[in-house]
Order: structure tokens, then C-alpha cells, then sequence
């Protein structure tokens, strides 16, 4: 069942993806080579607690960290050490959720650690882009899975490949609502989008081939060739006005390959 949200309810979850917006925004300044991801996790759990948050994946299905930091072939859910050491040329797909007010806010940024490869930064760039190209079906009397092939289209355009094994969501009083919004597949198909609809977009993509792999830690998901990979989420809310990203402290745009775009 999808749960559809009043204006009362969005407005309560800007408030959460706000305070997401807000500490990924913090960790990225913080991103530089000698780093521990321990450190970052500890900060967005402090910062949350601060903001009045409560950090959503901790204890999520037995998650043992507040904050997913995903190094390099690591694709999502890599758990924060103090062995982990962030090291020059890196990519860190960082990856935060709060619960405030009643709601969930989810998104996920990945950051160049000091100088990196220009493939990596393509990758990144790549990742940012189908996001836009996404949400940019993201309309009224569109269908579910044009969102998915938007991003499909948008990430092999750029020569890179769709992770398969793991979707985007639907979010509100749970972390994960339906729908499922998997980031391939045809279009025309799914329900129709209609307002009050609020979705995590995150699109999560390989340099090389999709196919990922479990590491023994039981949560970490790595590229099976070990190529490079990307994470890029928000969440958004079909409004009156249209898609609204929530967790931008703008509210309604996204920097997207450097170019500010409007989604109103
Ligand atoms: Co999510």
C-alpha cells in the first residue's frame, strides 16, 4: 500500500530530510584523506541527536552504525571502522538517514577524497545526473517506472551501468514505504504518480559491470569486478508546486553537475 502524504505531513518531512541535508552537508566538508569512517559516524550521530534526530539505520534490521560510508567498489551499506582509513584519490559514497517530527529523511552523496582519477569524477557526475533525469519525470500523470528508465537512459548514456540488486523507496512514517523504485526498467508501467507521493530516488551506479556481491561483514555490497561505484540520493516529494527535493537546505533545487536546476 502506498501511503500518500498531506501538505501538513510534507512540511514534516522537510524538517527531517533538512536535518540529513544538513549533516551530509557537514560530513562533506570534513571528507579529507586520513580520516577514519568512525569519526564520521560518530559526528552525523552526535549532529543528529543536536538537531533534535534520532539516526534512522542504527539498529535498522540489525545495522550497527548511524552512517553508511561506501568507499571506492564499495557500492552502499559500508560500515564505519576506526580501521578505515580514508586515503587520497578515494571516491566515499556517505549515506545518512533521520527520524524527527514522525518522519523519515534519506539521502547520499559521493565524495572525491582530495584529488581522484577524472573517471571517478565522471562517475560521480554520472550518478548526480540520472538523479536529475529522474526526478525530472518525477510529475503528476507520469508512471512509476518512467522515474526508473529516466535514470536508466541517463546512466548508460554516460557509458556507466545501473545497480540492480538494490532499489529506491517510498519514505514517510517508515524508512521504507512502498513503492519500490528500482533504477532500470521500461516505461509506462507502475502506478501513476500523483501528489503526495514522497520517494528516496537513489540512484546507485557502476563504472563497470553491475553484478554486486555481499562482503563477509553481512552488509557491505561491492561492485563483483571491483570496479568503481556511486551513490546519489534525495528525497522528494510530489507537490502542488511538483517535485520538491526535501533534503537540500534549498529545498528546491539540486546541484547537479554544476549547474543549478529547477524542479518546480
Ligand atoms: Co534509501
Amino acid at each position: 500500500m502506498i501511503v500518500y502524504k498531506t501538505a501538513a505531513e510534507v512540511e514534516a518531512m522537510r524538517a527531517s530530510a533538512r536535518i540529513v541535508a544538513q549533516i551530509l552537508d557537514e560530513l562533506g566538508a570534513m571528507i579529507q584523506p586520513g580520516l577514519r569512517t568512525s569519526d564520521l559516524d560518530a559526528y552525523a550521530e552526535r549532529r543528529a541527536r543536536e538537531l533534535g534526530a534520532r539516526p534512522a539505520f542504527k539498529g535498522y534490521r540489525g545495522y550497527p552504525a548511524s552512517l553508511c560510508v561506501s568507499i571506492n567498489e564499495e557500492v552502499i551499506h559500508g560500515i564505519p571502522s576506526s580501521h578505515r582509513i580514508l586515503r587520497e584519490g578515494d571516491i566515499a559514497s556517505l549515506d545518512f538517514g533521520a527520524f524527527a517530527g514522525g518522519f523519515y529523511g534519506d539521502a547520499a552523496r559521493t565524495y572525491p577524497v582530495g584529488r581522484t582519477s577524472p573517471l571517478a569524477l565522471r562517475l560521480i557526475a554520472a550518478a548526480e545526473r540520472a538523479f536529475a533525469e529522474g526526478v525530472a519525470q518525477f510529475v503528476e500523470g507520469r508512471r512509476l517506472s518512467d522515474i526508473s528508465a529516466a535514470v536508466q537512459r541517463s546512466v548508460e548514456a554516460s557509458g556507466f551501468s545501473v545497480v540492480r540488486s538494490f532499489v529506491g523507496h517510498g519514505i514517510g512514517q517508515e524508512l521504507h514505504e512502498e513503492p519500490q523504485v528500482p533504477n532500470f526498467g521500461f516505461p509506462g508501467r507502475g502506478p501513476k504518480l500523483h501528489r503526495g507521493l514522497v520517494l528516496a530516488i537513489e540512484p546507485m551506479i557502476a563504472a563497470g559491470d553491475w553484478d554486486v556481491e555481499i562482503l563477509s561483514d553481512g552488509w557491505t555490497a561491492v561492485t563483483k569486478d571491483r570496479g568503481l561505484a556511486a551513490h546519489f540520493e534525495e528525497t522528494v516529494a510530489l507537490t502542488a508546486a511538483g517535485a520538491e527535493v526535501l533534503s537540500r537546505r534549498d529545498g528546491t533545487s539540486a546541484r547537479t553537475g554544476g549547474k543549478e536546476l529547477s524542479y518546480a
